[in-house]
Parts: C-alpha cells; structure tokens; sequence
C-alpha cells in the first residue's frame, strides 16, 4: 500500500516504517498517525514480517503532534474527536515486536510514540523531551504515564515541568533507551537486533510482550502468576520441544510457529 507519509519496507522479514513528513520535522498529524495504524495493523497480519522498526530522518524521529493542526481546536473538537485515542491505541494492539529507532529529535508526541514501542535504541544525536508546557498544554498520548515509568518520578517531573530536552547519554543512563549507537549505525545496529528477533519463535516473541507489558497493568503478584501460566502454556508448542532439543543437541533450533 502507497503512504503519504510514510515510506514502507519489507526485507528480510523486517518491516521498517519511515515517518516521512521532512518538512515538519515529522510531526504526528493525522494523517500520519492513521496512516501509521494502517501500516501497522498490515504489518501484524503478514506472515513474511516478524519485527516491526519504526524510525524517522536523521534530524527528527518526530518533533512532536503537528501544532499547526492542533492550534485552533477547541476542547469540543478534541473530546469529539478523541483525538489522537484511536491512532494511538492501534500501537498497543500491534502484537509483533516494535523497535523505536531514534535520530534527532524525539520530542512530544513524538517521545511517547518512540516510548509507546517495545524498546528504543537511540543514536549519539538523539534528543527526548515532553515540552508540551511551553505551549500550555500537557502530554497526550501517554507522556506522563510512561515516562514516569521508565525513568521515575523526580526525572520526569523534571521533563515535563521544565520542558528541557535529554540528550541519548542521559537517556541510556536512565533507563529510557536500550542503547546508544553512532548515528552513521542507528539503522544497521537496530536492523540487527529485529534481526535477531526475527529468528526466534514468534509465539514466544508474542508471549514475552504480553508478559512484560503486563508489569506495568497489575500487582507483582499478578503479574508472577500470569508469567508462570504463559511459561506453562508454552510447553505446549512445538517450539518448545524444538527450542530444548536443539539446546540438547548442541545445534541452532528450527522455530516453526507452532
Ligand atoms: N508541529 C508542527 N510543525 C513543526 C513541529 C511540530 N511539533 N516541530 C517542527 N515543526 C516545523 C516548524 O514549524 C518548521 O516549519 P516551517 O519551516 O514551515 O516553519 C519546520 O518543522 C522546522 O522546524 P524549526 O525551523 O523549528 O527547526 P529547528 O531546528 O529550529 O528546531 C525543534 C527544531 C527544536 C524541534 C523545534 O522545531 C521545536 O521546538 N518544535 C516543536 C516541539 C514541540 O513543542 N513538540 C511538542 C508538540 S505538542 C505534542 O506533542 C502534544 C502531545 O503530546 C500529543
């Protein structure tokens, strides 16, 4: 399917979404972000991809929601719409495993987007920041959730009341990035780690999602309990069977996805 703002490719079991709005620093309108759903959801249903890497340029993973559409909405406009809600929720309902590959700026929106991903790998040039407050509004899609979480209280009142940016040092340190590569490599290092990814069992894959995306809804309690059914449950696959034998055997396992 043909995008607007998005430039789509399938290698190697790998679909690489590029936002692709160079003149605004790919900021999420909404177009982009349901053109994203749609890729999305594409991607999730395709046998021949099993890892998803969403990046932007260079400059910008994404400078945040597009504050030229945004500017003259009303409050009856945003309730209506729920704006942002649908396009947002479709990243969560993406089974498959999403890699952030982040360049530049990833600011507003366009830190929770990145943040809304599996997991971020950050080039030396990345810049994070929830500088909603300089415009007098507050994070939209997720920004005071999340990235509380990821790197606590203190820090990411620190963010979002002062508006300044991270840069990938502070980001890595903190617990916000998996790791920080040289720009020139952000794409090759992230294709190798989806690459990774993708030679696995994708059952698994999907079982490991659910599991550590369950940390943040429930208790530790609940959260033990319904790690330990999956693990049960997965010895009910082939995979399984394949994953030990080959261990046993000294030699790599042929997953099937079954
Ligand atoms: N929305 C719309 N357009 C944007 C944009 C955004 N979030 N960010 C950048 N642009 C546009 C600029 O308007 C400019 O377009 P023109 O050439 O037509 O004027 C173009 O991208 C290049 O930007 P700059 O000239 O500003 O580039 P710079 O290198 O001088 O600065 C920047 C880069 C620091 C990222 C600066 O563009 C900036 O501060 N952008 C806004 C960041 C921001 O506030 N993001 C939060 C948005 S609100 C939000 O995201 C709410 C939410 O949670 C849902």
């Amino acid at each position: 399917m043909a995008y607007e703002t998005l430039i789509v490719e399938i290698e190697d079991y790998i679909a690489l979404i590029r936002l692709n709005r160079p003149d605004a620093l790919n900021a999420l309108n909404s177009k982009l972000l349901s053109e994203l759903a749609v890729a999305l959801g594409e991607a999730d249903k395709d046998d021949s991809v099993r890892c998803i890497i969403i990046t932007g340029s260079e400059k910008a993973f994404a400078a945040g929601a597009d504050i030229k559409e945004m500017s003259e909405k009303t409050f009856v406009d945003m309730f209506g719409e729920d704006f942002f809600a649908r396009e947002s929720d479709a990243i969560m309902r993406t089974r498959k495993p999403i890699i952030a590959a982040v360049s530049g700026y990833a600011l507003g929106g366009g830190c929770e987007l990145a943040m809304a991903c599996d997991f971020i790998i950050a080039s030396d040039t990345a810049k994070f920041g929830q500088p909603e407050i300089n415009l007098g509004v507050v994070a939209g899609i997720g920004g005071t959730q999340r990235l509380t979480r990821f790197v606590g209280k203190s820090k990411s009142m620190d963010m979002h009341l002062t508006g300044r940016f991270m840069d990938a040092a502070e980001a890595e340190r903190s617990g916000l990035v998996s790791r920080v590569v040289p720009a020139k490599d952000l794409l090759s290092e992230t294709k190798k780690a989806a690459a990774k990814i993708a030679e696995k069992s994708m059952l698994t894959s999907l079982a490991v999602k659910e599991c550590v995306n369950r940390s943040y809804e429930t208790t530790l309690r609940e959260g033990i309990l319904f790690e330990r059914r999956v693990f049960h449950a997965l010895f009910a696959t082939e995979d399984q069977k394949e994953g030990m034998a080959a261990f046993l055997e000294k030699r790599q396992p042929q997953f099937r996805d079954r």
